[in-house]
């Protein structure tokens, strides 16, 4: 070694990816500084906001679209576009993001609003412990003192709407009514249209005075996306070519969600570097989609209530069984009448008491919704009707989210005979 090296310069070099030049421009907080396809949106957000640039206040507006149709992250450039401009001509214009679903009682949507004017600390409003009116009285004075133009953002403004009632929109909306040196403007964000029912008459007709719809992307968007996405996260001619048009081509499917498709491409790379591979190829993808099922299936596995979990459990139990004696998974079903008695087993083996059949149905109804198992109604003749039930998804993948759960992993004494993730990562 030179007296010029550092021992670490080693360290490093072994360290860095060969397939990533960024990967943290594929994460979820990351905003690009261009939005492919969303020109109208951004034009008609532009033609609406833009009275802020000249002192007024701009008209309220809903933004709604399904999940990863880029509502947040074109409302987020848009408000940091808004707040450039102004600084450079001289306006007195703030743009706030809120995000709902975090911040999410009235008194905390206040509290964020003024504490995002306030640039002494010891002035900044406690998260707990003041009434809700004061926090409110406290916002406008803060406005006044600020007398510029706030639009705030009420990201997942439904959410709030469902948890916390819809009193903090209404005090919004009137909140100019008692400013005169500044102004309040909102923009809500939504998956959810029917939400606007849940509001007052005198909330929804103030809300939306301006509606901007986020359609879901088509594959051909999503290439798009993914390509310019590409450029600065992969190092060059790393993507075979097929990679970006398979990966838009599943999550079009998945109702054109940009979010699933960064995730795919991401994930993929992923698993090309855990494999010492230099290239990301069609086979990664294909991975990548089995890895991303996989987590959602764990995910909501996680979430369920323990009859929900054991239910599921019975279902795991009877299929596998099934498969063991030679039957193929996609041939395997059971009625609610079988399953019930391996639910009660079930219970039996984990020291809960069961619930009536009826609360039995309505966890299988329950866990048909959110997809995790399949159920029909199948006419027996004479002995009436029955559910006909089968799981929804890839058996190894309800294993491994019943395995990581604290009071199910126990009943997995011996490894089943199927398919495990050690499995699919070896068949590229
Ligand atoms: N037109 C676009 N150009 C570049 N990236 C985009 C575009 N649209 C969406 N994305 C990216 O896709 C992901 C999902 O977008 P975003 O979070 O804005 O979706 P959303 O509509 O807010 O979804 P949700 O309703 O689930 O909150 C983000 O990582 C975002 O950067
Ligand atoms: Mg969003």
């Amino acid at each position: 070694m030179t007296p010029d090296e550092n021992p670490f310069d080693k360290f490093l070099q072994s360290k860095k990816s060969k397939i990533f030049k960024n990967k943290d421009t594929l994460l979820h907080t990351y905003t690009p500084e261009r939005l492919p396809h969303r020109d109208e949106q951004i034009n008609t957000l532009v033609d609406i906001l833009g009275v802020a640039l000249e002192g007024h206040a701009p008209k309220n507006i809903m933004v709604y679209g399904m999940t990863g149709s880029g509502k947040t992250v074109t409302v987020k450039y848009i408000l940091k576009k808004l707040e450039e401009k102004a600084s450079e001509i001289g306006a007195l214009v703030r743009g706030i993001y809120v995000n709902c679903e975090v911040v999410d009682t009235s008194y905390r949507v206040l509290q964020t609003i003024a504490n995002n004017l306030i640039s002494e600390w010891e002035e900044r409003i406690p998260p707990t412990g003041l009434p809700t009116d004061e926090v409110y009285t406290k916002l406008i004075e803060i406005l006044e003192k600020y007398g510029g133009i706030v639009v705030v953002a009420l990201d997942e403004i439904d959410r709030l709407v469902k948890k916390s009632g819809d009193s903090v929109i209404y005090m919004l909306t009137r909140i100019n009514e008692s400013l005169k040196h500044s102004k309040l403007s909102l923009i809500g964000i939504a998956n959810d249209i029917n939400f606007i029912d849940l509001l007052d008459v005198r909330v929804r007709s103030s809300l939306v005075h301006e509606k901007v719809l986020f359609p879901p992307y088509n594959a051909r968007q999503l290439e798009d996306i993914l390509r310019d996405r590409a450029k600065i996260a992969f190092y060059e001619g790393v993507l075979e070519p097929s990679v970006i048009p398979f990966c838009a081509a599943a999550s079009a499917r998945e109702y054109g969600d940009a979010r699933v498709a960064l995730d795919l491409l991401r994930t993929a790379g992923e698993i090309a570097e855990r494999n010492g591979e230099s290239k990301v190829r069609e086979g990664h993808v294909r991975l990548a989609i089995k890895r991303l099922e996989m987590d959602t299936v764990i995910e909501a596995i996680k979430t369920l209530p323990t009859h929900g979990k054991a239910v599921l459990y019975a279902l795991y139990k009877k299929t596998l069984s099934e498969m063991r004696k030679g039957k193929r998974f996609s041939e395997i079903e059971t009625t609610t009448g079988e399953l019930y008695q391996e639910y009660l087993n079930v219970c039996y083996f984990l020291g809960i008491s069961p619930v009536t059949q009826r609360r039995f149905t309505d966890f299988v109804s329950y866990l048909d919704e959110i997809g995790l198992l399949n159920a029909r109604i199948a006419s027996r003749g004479r002995y009436g009707r029955t559910k006909i039930i089968k799981l929804a998804s890839d058996i190894s993948y309800v294993e491994e989210g019943l395995k990581s759960d604290p009071e199910f992993g126990s009943l997995f004494m011996r490894r089943p005979v199927q398919t495990s993730l050690e499995k699919y990562f070896s068949s590229i």
